[in-house]
């Protein structure tokens, strides 16, 4: 079995080119199942606001529900390196709050590091919560926190002057102690500009093939809803599907009583049922 992914760990990954594998994991069984396959990163994403709670954006998460979440990650996991995502109006108020809300995650949940969304105007709450010994990752690009203020999901840095805007964002991140940034939804030569330039991992979400790592989102990925997917996306498996078809099957077994079959029962000593038959008969 692998040792422990650690900060270092992913430092030497880095350096030694290879790529980083980061996945979106929200519970105790999803984290098994990717620790199992040692992926190297899981996220413990705000978008489990979208896909497991069914709202319409990642704004209203809570601390309390991404702790929630953090704490059945961290215990179906045993090696993976285990990020949180601070939630929108987690760290924006004050440094003091960032590092506290930062602090509970840590205290709270056993995740190994924090994410947080922005730019320039992060580093000094970030440089507060590295301070405080905490690790954290950035995340820029489409920053779907604020996506009320980008208009939409949209791909961010297509133009030259919002591509320098990017460059100089992940500069202030490496610069203010970031272990890693994610890249998400930037046209592939910016992130590629981008990567050659950092001397920390970029991790990618429809950022190309030449980022430091990729991450993906556990239900897009394996299929486990049908909503439309972003250009990004690979599906590496249809599980929406195999559940649906399964379901169907029980019902259908239920509705014939061909479920349970004998093999799915108790059985018990004929002399016993026939004493308890006995008694309850007379
Ligand atoms: O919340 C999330 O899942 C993320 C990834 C898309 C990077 O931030």
């Amino acid at each position: 079995m692998r040792r422990k992914t650690t900060i270092l760990t992913l430092q030497k990954m880095y350096q030694d080119n290879r790529p980083i594998s980061m996945v979106t994991a929200y519970d105790f069984t999803a984290a098994r199942l990717a620790d199992s396959v040692e992926i190297d990163i899981i996220l413990v994403g705000d978008s489990l606001g979208m896909v497991m709670m069914g709202l319409d954006s990642t704004v209203a998460v809570t601390m309390d529900e991404m702790l929630h979440h953090c704490r059945m990650v961290v215990r179906g996991n045993a090696t993976a390196f285990v990020i949180g995502d601070m939630p929108f109006l987690s760290y924006e108020v004050s440094s003091a709050e960032a590092v506290r809300n930062a602090g509970r995650f840590m205290k709270e949940s056993g995740v190994d590091a924090v994410k947080l969304e922005g730019g320039r105007e992060m580093v000094e709450t970030i440089r507060a919560i590295i301070r405080a010994g905490i690790p954290v990752m950035g995340h820029i690009g489409l920053t779907p926190q604020s996506v009320s203020k980008l208009g939409g999901y949209r791909v961010q840095g297509k133009s030259a002057e919002s591509a320098q805007a990017l460059l100089d964002d992940a500069y202030a991140l490496q610069n203010a102690g970031c272990f890693a940034v994610v890249l998400e939804a930037v046209p592939a030569p910016v992130a590629a500009a981008i990567t050659e330039r950092l001397n920390i991992p970029t991790i990618g979400i429809g950022a190309g093939g030449s980022t430091s790592g990729q991450v993906l989102v556990w239900h897009d990925m394996l299929g486990l809803h049908d909503k439309q997917l972003p250009r990004f996306v690979k599906q590496y498996a249809q599980l929406g599907n195999a559940i649906k078809q399964a379901l169907t099957q029980y019902r259908e077994d239920v509705g014939t009583g061909d479920f349970p079959a004998v093999e799915h029962t108790y059985p018990m000593p004929q002399e016993e049922l026939d004493k308890f038959l006995s008694a309850i008969n007379s």
